[in-house]
Order: structure tokens, then C-alpha cells, then sequence
């Protein structure tokens, strides 16, 4: 929902500043025994009778809640179910002497790492897709030479939600199931470099460029081995990138900000500011037994800033539109700024995502009449109107260009001479790599300019690459890039990782979605010479592409012109790991964006959502959806797709059933306004056969029942429900009826609330260990709305007790961890 900054401006997404006449707008409106056996001795090897009669109950349904690992002596049974941690225990027969070595071994089924050695050992039960038998074999072998054996056999079902869902809270704290514990790691201000003071937390910290920046969104967790070197497979040792989006201003200064609506500002707060956006990169250790610690003085530790150099790649580079005083050739650029959600590619780099930099720039009242009609259709279609600029950076009292790149009007002879194009240098994607905190981050123009929010990379050997973009405000659009390179997965052990970059992010086609009643859609590319003008509209002239640069910085003006559906702001894409299907979260939308005439089959509730005691109306979607889709012939590259909407967000105590409640939700799982989501990785038993899809709230509509929220589910695949037609209504009781295709009813069996965050906070990054038994979970701005005076939550302090009412609140990123080991959510 809307962050507004006191008379800043800022908003996070939550804006239209699409005006054009979209054709599609219009057309698709109508459319989870312990019986240990004495062993007996025999000559020779002797194998221990089977007891294989009595499977435990406990788990066997494999849906348990709150269920956990169990403990199996040898020559008993027992059942579990996919992720969770079994620990099998041996002993020699009784009156046993003189024992060489005892071992467990597998004997048969799907085979698992054995973890620990003689008479105890452990594993994580795999994924499976039917109910299947894993056989253990202990051994234990006499001085004399006679072994003993006996067999255990383990029954694995598949996956399941094995946890108790969290109610809806409203605490300040981060609320997990029971058997699970929160560490916090990272906060807003930790010290990455060694020299660099703990922080005090009063407004007096300084450096940023040496601490964890603000307002913390997408992160990832990139594996280390013990020698420092690049191991995707690591689970106890890595770097943590994580975005920093914004500011909440009010806590960084002593004070609170000088003057942040109007200017001047005080040099010294604005660096402060600037410095504690963009990307940060920390090292993570697991010092024993999944307990975290982050590492202060590791050499991987970086920040990427504003101020950081930066590269440009793509068509783009070099355009005349990018030239700057700082960069007049076009082909470098200095900064990345409100940094969103990511993408993660196979050669493990990191994309960030630049979403709402529109709103940073000031561009002074006379500066309209100094630029071309083209130039102005440009700049009003990316809503580039500020006159201050958020945070008024450009008011600082210097002339370095670190605070006046911010003003964009024109003041030189040329381009070359100020910063009327600086805007031109964000909304970009931008390539990092983590492993090396020497090298230039790279600006992927060909991925297209736009409020980027993710970029999810969809990976298949022997096909192009396919990238999936949401660009988040009000009626914008789905993009997907692909590569013209075919990608060949030896490709992802490079240890040139920008090159790789180079190889498969500089050429493609970029194309957008049109989403079509009947549930199929097409991928329009935006190619030049195949996208037509974009038409006249009211007082706006047609806009004439002047080449594939034009197209790339002018994305959304490209999309306008092909006829791409509008959608209620789209926001994280993410794949399905077994399916290949992509998933994207439509936050929301209001009234004012899409009214009732507005839905289409793509978009297709307008409703209201009552609010708090005063039952105030929200109308439109206030809780949003959650569409995907799946490729025709399943390739990156299909030009046409299926899709459904997977989730329809409601509020369960409030919502009609059967117009807005679509998905059945409980109170157990109900949401609002889904924005982070992201499936459990594929090297562990939740991102494999039926992998767990994470859904994360940004919510404004339903905070007066809960905070924010992380959910775990197990959805299905596109059109595993059906057609379904709704009634709408409207602020003046009008009605209208919208078809739609709805993926299949939610159950507790499917769908989970996991978490519940503190006060005034947002759900951002998620990503979790290989092993999949530590999730990583980015917790955004908690108490936004507070004040310096009167700060509305003094999280994370008040995680473990009562903090003072003085203490300010911190973005921080948190570790969850299941208290038996087990995989998280299984
Ligand atoms: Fe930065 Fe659209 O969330
Ligand atoms: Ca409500
Ligand atoms: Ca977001
Ligand atoms: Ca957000």
C-alpha cells in the first residue's frame, strides 16, 4: 500500500502514471517403536528379524501440524513424511563384549546422505511423490568377528505442511510457529567493515557506505565454502545480498530529517540518505548447529551505493538519451537507487531491481518548457514531476555532483553539461556480482527500463534464458526477456560470472503480456520496427520510436503501443521449480485506477474491503491477486501461454464468499496484498515434486486485523480450478458482471499463514539454505509511521523483551530455523 513520507512524495509503487489508451483495457472487460530389538547373535552375520508390522501413527498422514522428526532404534519402523529429520539409533545386543565398529547403512529406497557415524545417524527424509520405504541396515561387528545387523525400514510420504498456522497478530514481534526460532542477523546500520562502530541507534550513526542500508528488500543467500570460494551447495556459510530499497528518514537523523520536504538540506543528512540505499553485501556463518552470526570484518563485505560506479551493457549503452556530465558518453553511469526485489541467475549473480526511482528527481517548473514534446511524453509517462525530489537531495549546500545529479532540469548547453538525463540511467536491472566486491555492477538495458520490481530467471539447459518482470505501479504491465543465446548449463560453473552476463543478458527480445478472456495469452515483442507508434491520447502527441534504444528507456510507451493488459501492479514473478509455471503477485489497485468498468479477466474484482471499527470503505481490489501462467510447450521462449489466478487476497471476516472471497480463505490463511513470493529451492525436499511457494504481504488494507505476513503454501498448476463469473460492485452500489478463471479453492492443507512480522512493517526477501532448514526472511521498515519523538515500534529490540519506548525501530533481516532440524515448513 502507500508509504507515504511526510510531504516527500515518496510512494512505493502505488501510483498510475499510465495514461495511455490501452485497447486491451476495453476488449478484455468483456471478457511426519521407538522398539528397540535386542539383536540376536548368530554365527557368522545375523540378520536381525524384521519387525515390520507396526508403523507409528504419529506423521503418517503426513499433514500433520506442528510435526517433527522422529527417532528410530534399529529393527523398528516408523513413518514420516518429506523434509523432516530422522535420526536412527543402534545398540549392541545385550551382553555384547568386545565391539569392533558399529555403522548404519541404506540398504534400499530412494537414497539419502547418512549424517554422523557408529550408532547414531540422521537424515532429512526425501522428497517422494507416492508413500515409499527407505531400508536401513545397522551393523555392528565383534572382535571376534561375528556381526550382528538389523534392519529398520522408514516409510516417507510425501510432503506436507507440517506446522500450526500463525493468527493473525498484531504483537511487535516476528510470530513463527511453535518448534521454529527467529535469530535476528543483519539490522539497519550493522557495521561491515572492521573499523566501522557498532551502531548507536540515536540518529549520531555515520557511514553508510560501511553499514546495512535501510528499508531492506530482496535477498539471497550466495554459498561459500570453507575456503572462501564460490559453492552453491554451502548451507553454513555465505553472502547475503540484500536490496535497500528507502528510508524510514525519521530514525536516521538525531532529530528527524532538516527540512526533507522543502530543502535545503544539510549536506551531511542527505549523504547519510543516499548512503543508506542501494545493495549491501554481508557475510553469513553458521557457527555450530544452525545458530547465525554475520561477520563484521569479512573481505566480501560490500556496499553498493548511489555513488558506485556502474556500467552500461545492452543496446542502450551509449544512447545520446543516457548521456550525463558524469557519464557523456553514455556508457557508465554512477548508482542504483530504491532497490526492489531481485533475480538470481544460474552463474550466481545477483539482479537488482530498480523500482521507484521516478520520485528521487527534481525537475524544476521551467524545465518543461526547455525539453522536446517527446521528451515530455517520456518523462510524464514514467511520472518524473517532482519539484523537490524525494528527500530534496539536490538542495544539499554542494556543488558535488553526488547531490545535484538529483535535479534533472536543464541548466546546460547540453546533455553533457548536467543531469536532464540522469533519470535515464535508473529502472534498470542491474547485474552484481557477489564474489567479487571489486567488480562494476552492469546495467542490463536490454531487460528494459521500467519500475522494475524482480527480474525471476527461469534456467532450462538446451533453451533461451526467460527473465519475468513485474513493473510495479497501477496499470502497468508483465515483461519477459529472452536471451538469443541458447543456454548451455556448463555455463553456470563460470567463474567469469559478468561475462556470462554478457553472453546472455546484452541480446534478446523483450516482450510484454497480453492476457485474453479465454485464459490464454501472447508475449508481444518490443522490437523495433514491429511496435508501431504509440497513439495520440487526449493532450499527449503519438510517440514516433526513434530505434531499439528508444524502445529499451521508453519501455512502458513501447508496451502501450502494443496493446499489453494493464494489470493491478505487478509485483514479484517466481518460478515453479517442477512445473516451470511463473507466478506474479498483483498487490492491488483502487478504485481510482480501475474502476468498475475497468476489470478485465486478468484484473477482475472491484469490491470493497471494510476497515477497522469505522468500517471504512476500500474500494477496488485492496487485497489483490496472484496470477501465472504456463508456457505453451512449456519454453522460455513460446510466444503464447495459459494462466489462471492462482489466489484471490481477502479479508475472511469480511468478504462475500462467493464475489470476493474467491479462494476459500480462513482466518488461518487469509491476506492481503501480496507482493514477495518465491518457491523453497530445489535442493531440498520443499522445492522438489511439490514445492513450497512463499507468498509475503506489503499490506495497508487488512492491517487493522494483522500485521504483515508470510505464508507458506503448495499450489497446484494452472487450471486446476475453472471458469468463474463474479459480481462487482462499485462505491455507489452500481454492479457489473466479470468472467474470470480461478485456480482451485485454497484449504489448510494448501495454504498456511508462517509468520507474522511487528508493527508497521512490510514482508520483503526471502530466500532459504540449499539444505532448505534455514529460511532467511527480510523484515522492511517496521514502524514507518512512527516519529523520532514517538517511534511506533522498537523492533527488533522488542523481539526479546520490552525495549525501551525510546528505541527506534530496524529493518533487519531474520533467520528461522526449525527447532528438530527439520526442513522449514515440512
Ligand atoms: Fe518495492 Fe513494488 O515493491
Ligand atoms: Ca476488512
Ligand atoms: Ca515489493
Ligand atoms: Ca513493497
Amino acid at each position: 500500500m502507500t508509504h507515504d513520507l511526510p510531504a516527500t512524495g515518496y510512494t512505493d509503487g502505488d501510483v498510475d502514471t499510465n495514461s495511455s489508451e490501452v485497447t486491451s483495457l476495453e476488449t478484455l472487460a468483456d471478457q511426519r517403536f521407538s522398539r528397540r530389538q535386542a539383536l540376536f547373535r548368530g554365527a557368522g552375520a545375523t540378520t536381525m528379524a524384521f519387525m515390520g508390522t507396526a508403523l507409528l501413527a504419529a506423521c503418517s498422514d503426513g499433514d500433520d501440524d506442528n510435526a517433527s522428526s522422529v527417532t528410530i532404534s534399529a529393527g523398528a519402523n516408523a513413518a514420516t513424511s518429506s523434509g523432516r529429520l530422522v535420526t536412527l539409533t543402534g545398540s549392541p545386543a545385550s551382553g555384547t563384549s568386545g565391539i569392533a565398529s558399529t555403522a548404519w547403512g541404506q540398504t534400499s529406497g530412494t537414497t539419502v546422505t547418512l549424517t554422523g557415524t557408529g550408532s547414531t545417524v540422521s537424515f532429512i527424509a526425501p522428497a517422494v511423490s507416492t508413500a515409499t520405504d527407505l531400508v536401513f541396515t545397522f551393523a555392528v561387528v565383534e572382535t571376534g568377528g561375528h556381526s550382528q545387523t538389523a534392519q529398520t525400514t522408514v516409510r516417507v510420504s510425501p510432503s506436507a505442511l507440517g506446522f500450526t498456522a500463525v493468527p493473525h497478530g498484531l504483537a511487535d514481534v516476528v510470530a513463527v510457529p511453535s518448534g521454529y526460532t527467529v535469530t535476528v542477523m543483519t539490522r539497519l546500520g550493522d557495521p561491515l567493515s572492521a573499523g566501522t562502530a557498532a551502531y548507536a541507534n540515536n540518529g549520531s550513526d555515520t557511514d553508510f557506505a560501511h553499514r546495512i542500508g535501510d528499508h531492506g528488500d530482496a535477498l539471497h543467500f550466495f554459498g561459500l565454502s570453507t575456503a572462501g570460494a564460490r559453492d552453491d551447495a554451502s548451507s553454513t556459510r555465505g553472502l547475503m545480498v540484500q536490496n535497500h530499497e528507502n528510508l524510514n528518514v525519521q530514525y536516521l537523523h538525531p532529530n528527524g530529517p532538516t527540512n526533507v520536504s522543502t530543502g535545503p538540506r544539510p549536506a551531511d543528512e542527505a549523504l547519510k540518505e543516499i548512503e543508506a540505499h542501494g545493495v549491501s553485501v554481508a557475510e553469513y556463518k553458521d557457527v555450530g548447529s544452525r545458530k547465525w552470526a554475520y561477520v563484521q570484518n569479512s573481505t566480501f563485505n560490500r556496499r553498493i551505493t548511489p555513488n558506485t560506479p556502474m556500467a552500461f551493457n545492452g543496446p542502450a549503452a551509449g544512447s545520446a538519451m543516457l548521456f550525463t556530465a558524469y557519464s557523456p558518453t553514455g556508457k557508465t553511469g554512477r548508482g542504483t537507487i530504491n532497490n526492489c526485489a531481485n533475480g538470481i541467475t544460474p552463474w550466481a549473480t545477483n539482479l537488482t531491481c530498480e523500482e521507484n526511482w521516478a520520485g528521487y528527481f527534481r525537475r524544476d517548473a521551467a524545465d518543461d518548457a526547455k525539453r522536446t514534446v517527446r521528451e515530455m511524453t517520456a518523462i510524464s509517462r514514467y511520472g518524473v514531476t517532482s519539484r523537490t525530489g524525494n528527500f530534496a537531495w539536490s538542495t544539499a549546500n554542494s556543488t558535488d555532483s553526488i547531490y545535484t545529479k538529483w535535479n534533472a532540469t536543464i541548466t546546460g548547453a547540453t546533455a553533457a553539461d548536467d543531469y536532464r538525463n540522469e533519470f535515464n540511467q535508473y529502472g534498470w536491472v542491474v547485474e552484481i556480482d557477489p564474489y567479487d566486491p571489486a567488480s562494476t555492477p552492469r546495467k542490463r538495458t536490454a531487460l528494459g527500463r521500467m519500475g522494475h520490481e524482480g527480474a525471476f530467471v527461469r534456467a532450462v539447459a538446451g533453451q533461451k534464458l526467460g527473465v519475468y518482470m513485474g513493473d510495479d505501479s497501477r496499470r502497468e504491465y508483465l515483461y519477459k526477456f529472452v536471451s538469443s543465446t541458447t543456454y548451455a548449463a556448463a555455463d553456470a560453473a563460470s567463474t567469469s560470472r559478468l561475462a556470462m552476463g554478457d553472453k546472455y543478458l546484452d541480446a534478446g527480445t523483450l516482450y510484454v503480456a497480453k492476457f485474453n478472456a479465454d485464459g490464454s495469452g501472447q508475449w508481444l515483442p518490443l522490437v523495433f520496427g514491429q511496435v508501431p507508434n504509440r497513439a495520440a491520447s487526449g493532450s499527449t502527441p503519438a510517440y514516433v520510436f526513434a530505434d531499439q534504444a528508444d524502445i529499451l528507456v521508453n519501455t512502458r510507451l513501447a508496451a502501450d503501443a502494443v496493446g499489453a493488459t494493464p494489470m493491478d501492479r505487478p509485483e514479484w514473478t517466481a518460478g515453479n521449480p517442477v512445473t516451470g509455471e511463473i507466478y506474479l503477485t498483483l498487490t492491488n489497485n483502487n478504485a481510482a485506477g480501475r474502476p468498475l468498468n475497468g476489470t478485465d479477466a486478468a484484473n477482475p474484482r472491484h469490491y470493497n474491503d471494510p476497515k477497522g471499527a469505522a468500517n471504512t470503505a476500500q474500494y477496488g481490489n485492496p487485497n489483490g491477486h496472484i496470477i501465472r501462467l504456463r508456457e505453451d510447450g512449456d519454453t522460455t521462449a513460446a510466444t503464447t501461454f495459459k494462466w489462471d489466478i492462482y489466489l484471490f487476497g481477502a479479508d475472511a471476516t469480511d468478504a462475500d464468499p462467493t464475489n470476493v472471497n474467491i479462494s476459500g480463505l480462513t482466518v488461518d490463511n487469509d491476506f492481503s496484498s501480496p507482493d514477495g513470493c518465491y518457491f523453497s529451492r530445489d535442493t531440498n525436499p520443499a522445492g522438489q515434486i511439490n514445492p513450497v511457494l512463499w507468498i509475503e504481504t506489503d499490506d495497508g488494507a487488512m492491517t487493522d486485523r494483522t500485521n504483515c505476513m508470510l505464508l507458506a503454501a503448495l499450489p497446484g498448476k494452472v487450471g486446476d480450478g475453472g471458469a468463474k463469473t463474479i459480481t462487482n460492485k462499485d462505491s455507489t452500489g452500481a454492479t457489473a458482471t466479470q468472467a474470470t478463471i480461478a485456480g482451485k479453492a485454497a484449504s489448510a492443507a494448501t495454504l498456511r499463514r508462517f509468520l507474522v512480522g511487528p508493527v508497521q512493517c512490510e514482508i520483503t526477501g526471502i530466500d532459504m539454505t540449499p539444505d532448505g532448514r534455514t529460511l532467511f526472511v527480510g523484515i522492511q521498515h517496521p514502524g514507518e509511521d512512527g516519529s523520532v519523538t514517538a517511534p511506533s515500534s522498537h523492533w527488533p529490540d522488542s523481539q526479546t523483551g520490552t525495549a525501551a519506548a525510546t528505541v527506534r525501530p530496524r529493518s533487519a533481516i531474520v533467520a528461522i530455523t526449525k527447532d528438530d532440524g527439520g526442513v522449514i515448513a515440512l
